[in-house]
């Protein structure tokens, strides 16, 4: 667990874990990155897009899995996780957009995209570094409360509370979606290095009880108590709970 000064310095470390991994060359088919939404990482993405244009940081070997997606939401919407990634981060750097992938929200069949999604990441090799960040009410990615802990790829219905926690990247509340694609508890917990991001005193109830509280669905981040390898970055304010 690391507790930093401000958000900038939470970015920061966040990106030196994501460029370590870049760097490494130790994996056989390019590192593989595991790429959350929400408004907290914004920043890695963006300290990563300015050591691209500044410091010769490549992510053309790179891979990439998104987290989550809405259902029912059009991919060219502009809040879909699609969109939001590559504007918000594909645009900043060189990786290749063909090789990020993500749930397909417009899937006839959610239950086949969900087998296909978790086959892609694993055919992959796995991620080896998760970025995740964790909504008030303790989810991540979108397992809400009640997520089995080693659930795979699958729909969810988001909580009343997500909704309202999301309603600000959309027009009107009605507009947030209700259902959700989002990798499983235990999709997530197979990546090889998680770091779950936090910024304000709103989420310092949520990781105190998926730091210190009994691993329970819960709340689903919880389940980070159970991997061998995690780092926890957050705030001041986010770490008033623990
Ligand atoms: C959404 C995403 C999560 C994210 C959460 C928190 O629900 N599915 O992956 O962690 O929002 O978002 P924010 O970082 O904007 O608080």
């Amino acid at each position: 667990i690391v507790i930093r000064d401000d958000a900038a310095a939470v970015h920061a470390l966040a990106a030196d874990i994501v460029e370590r991994c870049v760097r490494a060359g130790d994996h056989p088919g390019g590192p593989v990155l595991g790429l959350a939404t929400g408004s907290t990482p914004l920043g890695v993405y963006r300290e990563l897009g300015r050591r691209h244009r500044e410091e010769g940081l490549s992510f053309a070997r790179a891979r990439a899995f998104l987290l989550d997606e809405y259902v029912g939401l059009p991919t060219a919407h502009p809040q879909s996780y699609r969109s939001v990634i590559r504007d918000e981060f594909a645009a900043l750097v060189d990786i290749d957009p063909t090789a990020i992938d993500g749930p397909d929200g417009e899937a006839e069949d959610v239950p086949a995209e969900s087998a296909r999604y978790d086959r892609a990441i694993a055919e992959a090799g796995g991620i080896d570094v998760q970025l995740l960040g964790i909504g008030t009410d303790g989810h991540i990615g979108f397992n809400e409360p009640g997520s089995s802990l080693v659930s795979r790829t699958r729909v969810k219905t988001l909580t009343e509370q997500t909704r309202r926690d999301n309603a600000r990247f959309f027009d009107s509340a009605e507009d947030v979606p209700h259902h959700v694609m989002t990798q499983g508890l235990g999709t997530i917990g197979e990546a090889r290095h998680l770091v779950l991001l936090a910024l304000g005193d709103g989420k310092a109830d949520a990781v105190a009880a998926a730091v210190e509280g009994p691993v329970s669905a819960f709340c689903p981040a919880s389940v980070i108590q159970l991997h061998p390898r995690v780092t926890v970055v957050i705030d001041e304010a986010a770490a008033a709970g623990l």
